[in-house]
């Protein structure tokens, strides 16, 4: 008899269980399913990150004498390095702007109303996690750019009530931002975060396997008045291959900005030299960044910067439980309030950022 690798496999795994899950799984159809693509488009930029981030492991030395000069070694000296570490600088602020995408498309779907509330949950938690990759690769190329803005933003989380002090000197490794905090930082970047969201993206990518893709309201109810259910077409390959396109748009985009407009690697930093004008964040800061600009010093005698820290850590809280605080979506309804409140918070991020970034150029 031939040999059949796939009855070979299937003796000793017992395979007809996973064959089964995929031959019935299904995605359902309606006008809103292609905002569907944007979670499997976050995911296929978080392959690329990765991958990109062990290559450039091989070279990469977390030291404040080698870090820059390692980087620069990179750049001009390894073949295609200048190409992989502009992709791993694209790819991660696209990651970042897809999965800001990803959430508010869910968000005005509602698909975190029951039974998805820990899919929403373990989503917010990936949102932060990719803030502090972002937060701590930036320091790694050791340019005075990423040295002041780390500066910066260690400062803020200094003046945290209560916790700020502490949390200063663990992310700085001391007082001061030195060669110990790049190490930190290092430490954070490859082995802590990576160690923490592995198991935090299973949860959110197993949590969709369980439950499928929500039907936004409006369909539901759409349906429910014909007595009919969503038309829905089979994941494999039907889906797939749609969702496949996404990540060739993905690539295509990533591909023609890493090409054409490489990441810069600036001035190497020094500690001794004065804060050059105009430090900001990176993009996904900026809205938090340029607020904190506009409190007072003091209202009504409390410091305004701890005051705008504590409201931006309030907001961050309710955005996280928001399955829980929207009490009509999980009764299939739909609240005004929890929609207006959204749109307005799109429109804050937008006009902030538009403003810190004019702010800039005018400088
Ligand atoms: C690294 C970041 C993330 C990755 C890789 C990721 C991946 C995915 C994938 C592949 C899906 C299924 C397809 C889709 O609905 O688009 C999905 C669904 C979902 N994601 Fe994410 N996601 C991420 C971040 C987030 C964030 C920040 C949120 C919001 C807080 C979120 C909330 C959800 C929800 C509620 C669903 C279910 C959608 C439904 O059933 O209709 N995800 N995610």
């Amino acid at each position: 008899m031939a040999f059949s690798p796939r009855a070979w496999l299937d003796e000793r795994l017992d395979l007809a269980p996973v064959r089964e899950f995929v031959e019935h799984k299904s995605v359902p159809i309606h006008r809103h399913s292609h905002w569907y693509y944007l979670g499997g488009m976050t995911l296929f930029l978080f392959v690329v990150q990765a991958m990109t981030g062990i290559l450039l492991l091989l070279y990469y030395q977390p030291s404040e004498a080698n870090a820059f000069e390692s980087v620069r070694f990179i750049m001009t000296q390894v073949r295609f390095g200048w190409l992989i570490r502009s992709i791993h600088g694209w790819s991660g602020n696209l990651l970042i702007a897809l999965a800001f995408a990803h959430m508010f498309s869910t968000f005005f779907l509602k698909s975190y109303r029951k039974p998805r509330e820990l899919t929403w949950v373990s989503g917010m938690l990936l949102l932060f996690l990719m803030f502090a990759f972002g937060f701590s690769g930036y320091l790694l190329p050791w340019n005075t750019l990423s040295y002041f803005a780390t500066m910066v933003g260690t400062n803020i989380a200094g003046a945290v009530p209560g916790l700020g002090p502490f949390a200063l000197r663990f992310l700085r490794g001391g007082d001061a931002v030195t060669g110990a905090t790049l190490t930190r930082f290092f430490g954070f970047h490859v082995a802590i975060l990576p160690a923490v969201i592995g198991p935090v993206l299973l949860l959110h990518l197993l949590l969709i396997q369980r439950q499928g893709m929500s039907v936004p309201l409006s369909v539901e109810e759409e349906c429910r008045a014909k007595g009919t259910a969503p038309p829905s077409i089979r994941f494999f390959p039907d889906f797939l291959l749609r969702e496949l396109m996404g990540w060739y748009l993905a690539l295509a985009v990533l591909a023609g900005l890493a090409a054409l407009v490489p990441w810069e690697l600036g001035v190497k930093a020094d500690p001794f030299a004065p804060a050059p004008p105009g430090i900001q964040p990176e993009w996904y800061f900026l809205f938090m960044f340029q607020t904190l600009k506009y409190i007072p010093a003091t209202i009504f005698g409390f410091d305004g910067e701890v005051l705008g820290i504590l409201a931006f850590g309030v907001g961050g809280l309710m955005v996280l439980l928001v399955p829980f605080l929207d009490r009509a979506a999980a009764k299939g309804m739909r609240s005004k309030i929890v929609k207006r409140a959204g749109v307005i918070v799109v429109i804050y991020i937008l006009t902030m950022t538009t403003v810190a970034y004019v702010a800039n150029l005018a400088r």
